[in-house]
């Protein structure tokens, strides 16, 4: 299996050389690539000091910051033109325990098309999240569970595994989300084709260096679509057409 793990980064000079470095040495065998949003601290030339060091990891440069929807489909491109069998979604910032990447590649190799890492089911865990972390996206997970009639318990975490013929089958080109709701979109439309979703449990642990990108905008962003996929996948059938 040919893997290629995809970090999207908005200025973490601080982070990125230390998950780098862990992810190396947790998963040789998995190359990297760093999507880089022209960030002012400098994070992309780091990631091309890394790349020129380690033929292993790569960098995508883009112009600006147009979101982590957008900067993750830009990475998925990437792979499956180069050929990867499995790409995987890792936050920069330490969150997503590079050491648990094994656990995620093993699922997909028992037959998992996506893997998901989660923290909110048995044996996943939540290190350092203030409570309105914990609640948002408790409640989040749980508002689109019910709206779009999803069994996953962790619908926004980002920490995930996709078969190559899952992102071949999802269109991305039609992924409208461009903040953290992107999670939540991709894992309905591979929810939708019936596909074999397995969640992991991870330990997610909060970022000690650099600051979050989250803001209020992301979370009314999520809310607003998966409002109106629910609504439309229920009036579709209660009209009677298909999606
Ligand atoms: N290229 C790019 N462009 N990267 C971005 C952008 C962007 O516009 N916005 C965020 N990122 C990168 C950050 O640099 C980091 O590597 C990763 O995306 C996650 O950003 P954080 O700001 O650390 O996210 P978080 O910890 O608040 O949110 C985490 O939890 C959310 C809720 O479960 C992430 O795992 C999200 O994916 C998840 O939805
Ligand atoms: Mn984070």
């Amino acid at each position: 299996m040919r893997v290629l793990t995809i970090i999207p980064t908005y200025n973490e000079l601080e982070s990125l050389p230390v998950t780098l470095g862990r992810l190396r040495a947790a998963v040789p065998d998995a190359d990297v690539l760093v999507v880089d949003d022209n960030s002012p601290d400098g994070t992309g030339e780091l990631a091309d000091r890394r790349a020129a060091e380690d033929s292993n990891v790569h960098v995508l440069h883009r112009k600006s910051k147009e979101g982590l929807g957008a900067a993750y489909i830009a990475g998925f491109r990437w792979g499956l033109a180069a050929g990867y069998d499995v790409l995987v979604e890792m936050d920069a910032d330490g969150s997503h325990q590079p050491e648990q990447l094994p656990s995620l590649l093993e699922a997909v190799r028992n037959g998992a098309d996506l893997a998901m890492g989660s923290r909110w089911v048995p044996g996943g865990k939540v290190v350092n999240w203030p409570f309105i972390r914990k609640a948002i996206s408790r409640v989040g997970s749980t508002y689109s569970r019910i709206m779009l009639g999803l069994k996953i318990k962790d619908v926004t975490g980002g920490y995930r595994a996709f078969r190559r013929e899952t992102l071949e089958a999802l269109n991305l080109a039609e992924v409208e989300s461009v903040g953290y709701g992107f999670q939540v979109d991709l894992a309905w439309r591979t929810a939708k084709l019936g596909l074999n979703i397995v969640e992991v449990p991870i330990t997610f642990v909060e970022r000690e260096l650099g600051d979050s990108k989250m803001s209020g905008n992301i979370v009314v962003e999520a809310m607003v679509n998966v409002t109106k996929w629910g609504l439309t996948a229920r009036w579709k059938k209660l009209t009677g057409k298909t999606a």
